[in-house]
């Protein structure tokens, strides 16, 4: 029986752990596995619906995700969550309840500057003129991972040499196997 896992993708807001998700679920599918993914947006919708974005709500929201992504690794599915998840402790907690082999973090990195040129959502012009307060990024902290399983660049990446990425990392550690072409 295939073991389940989780890709944790983290990074600022904008910087493609959504477009990374879409992409890399249907690779999954394509390998055999059942997919999951838990979006932060929609988490928030569902899920997590009332919560803000102090410390102590964040840290509830991706207690939630990582909770829920425990539950369904332990039923061998491919677990893919996208959320900032800002604070490394609540990384590592994610870690330590998913579980070392079964935990892929993935840091998608991207400069502010670039965010903000991009700003999909119009929330950083917003975040800059202090119109939000607590914008992750511009007003509020983000601890990138000190070491990361794997790291993605949406600046100077294409998705699909992001999603390459994170599936040699699957296969090497055996959770898919290695050499099926891609479904998309
Ligand atoms: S997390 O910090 O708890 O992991 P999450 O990924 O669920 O955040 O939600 C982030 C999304 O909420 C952003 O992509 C953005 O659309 C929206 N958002 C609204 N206010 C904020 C804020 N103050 N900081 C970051 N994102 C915000």
């Amino acid at each position: 029986m295939k073991q389940g896992f989780t890709v944790w993708l983290t990074g600022l807001s904008g910087a493609g752990k959504s477009t990374i998700a879409e992409r890399l679920g249907p690779e999954l599918t394509a390998r055999g596995r059942n997919v999951e993914v838990l979006d932060g947006d929609e988490v928030r919708t569902h899920l997590s619906k009332g919560l803000g974005f102090s410390r102590e709500d964040r840290d509830i929201n991706i207690g939630r995700i990582s909770f829920v992504a425990s539950l369904l690794v332990k039923h061998d599915a491919a677990v893919i969550t996208a959320a900032i998840s800002p604070y490394a402790r609540a990384r590592a907690e994610a870690r330590k309840r998913i579980g070392e082999n079964q935990f892929v973090e993935v840091y998608v990195r991207c400069s502010l500057k670039e965010l903000t040129r991009r700003d999909v959502k119009g929330l950083y012009a917003k975040a800059i003129a202090g119109e939000i307060e607590h914008f992750t990024g511009v007003s509020d902290p983000y601890e990138a991972p000190d070491n990361p399983d794997v790291v993605v660049d949406s600046e100077t990446e294409s998705v699909e040499e992001s999603v390459g990425k994170i599936l040699a990392e699957l296969e090497r550690r055996g959770h898919v196997p290695a050499g099926v072409k891609a479904a998309v």
